[in-house]
């Protein structure tokens, strides 16, 4: 079927069959190299803020609690304030709402089993991984993706343990808890913790969508540029194919025929001393060898 084709024809066939295997192979492997890049900007941004919040809370364990926690013995108002995971919640939400609410997307959570305070409760996705991290004493860190209504989140969690005893002062038995505390979270939840037992997990969350769409938008740039090229390295290709080739070719072709028809007069002309030039200069021999031909054979004839 191909000995049918004309040569522009075949050549573009060619040429777009390597355009698309070209476009496939790079395709893939842009969005291999592209979803790799995006899922470690998302990791950095979220190890980052995981960090952050427990610097923070380091923060308030060695400078806010030894500065307050006399005034808790003393006030009958709690002081919030000395608690390492309400301190890393207010900075991570003070985060939430600059610049124009762009962070909405981002979230930290205390996810523990039996909270102090209700909105740290883990829902049943956090109580999965808070298991886990009591089960496998090994497992220090889980990362993944969950999907939100929103879009789909990247997650980093880490294991809350009560590493020191005097956080069992407010979280052992409503008897040795301050009054004010009592008197602000009640003496119903976030009791009964033990000394190294895992009591919830820090939960952070990035939104991922946003960067894996770029990520796939930087893909399809990528692949129309390439494309864009290919095509006009195809038009460059067929204009030159059509004028320095095929044109010449029919030239010849069509004073050929008139030469087999008798017509002698003709002369093959190329100016350039490329290929065609030499198929010139052979046809014009040969119409030399054909005109000697003939007067031989008939010696009055007049061609
Ligand atoms: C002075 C009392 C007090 C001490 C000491 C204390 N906590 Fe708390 N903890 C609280 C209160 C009150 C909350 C709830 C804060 C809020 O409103 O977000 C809380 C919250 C938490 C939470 C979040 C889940 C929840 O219960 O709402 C974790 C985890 C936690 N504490 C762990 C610790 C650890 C670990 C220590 C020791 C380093 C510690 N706490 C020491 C009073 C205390």
């Amino acid at each position: 079927m191909l000995k049918n084709l004309k040569l522009g024809v075949k050549l573009n066939l060619l040429l777009l069959s390597v355009f698309l295997v070209v476009v496939l192979i790079s395709g893939f492997a842009l969005s291999k190299i592209l979803d790799n890049y995006a899922r470690h900007v998302v990791e950095d941004r979220a190890l980052l803020l995981i960090e952050t919040m427990s610097s923070v809370r380091e923060y308030t364990s060695k400078e806010i609690i030894p500065e307050l926690a006399p005034r808790l013995e003393t006030e009958d108002q709690f002081l919030p304030e000395t608690v390492p995971a309400y301190s890393a919640r207010s900075v991570f939400d003070y985060l939430r709402e600059r610049d124009n609410g762009s962070y909405g997307n981002f979230f930290y959570k205390e996810a523990t089993l039996n909270p102090t305070n209700k909105r740290d409760k883990a829902d049943s996705f956090e109580q999965k991984i808070v298991e886990r991290f009591r089960n496998q004493k090994n497992l220090k860190e889980e990362t993944d993706f969950r999907r939100f209504p929103g879009g789909e989140l990247f997650y980093v969690a880490r294991p809350l343990a009560i590493t020191q005893s005097s956080c069992l002062r407010c979280h052992s038995t409503p008897e040795a808890a301050p009054k004010s505390h009592i008197l602000t979270y009640g003496d119903q939840n976030g009791f009964g913790w033990k000394l190294n037992e895992i009591v919830g997990a820090q939960v952070l969350s990035v939104p991922a969508s946003t960067v894996f769409n770029e990520a796939k938008r930087l893909r399809f740039v990528v692949i129309g540029i390439l494309g864009g090229f290919f095509l006009l390295a195809i038009l460059l290709i067929n204009l030159f194919l059509k004028f320095s080739v095929i044109k010449h070719i029919k030239r010849m072709a069509q004073l050929s025929t008139q030469v087999s028809t008798g017509d002698m007069n003709i002369e093959f002309k190329h100016d350039a001393n490329d290929e065609i030039g030499i198929l010139a200069k052979s046809l014009n021999r040969m119409k030399v060898s054909l005109q000697m031909a003939m007067e031989m054979l008939d010696p009055d004839s007049k061609l």
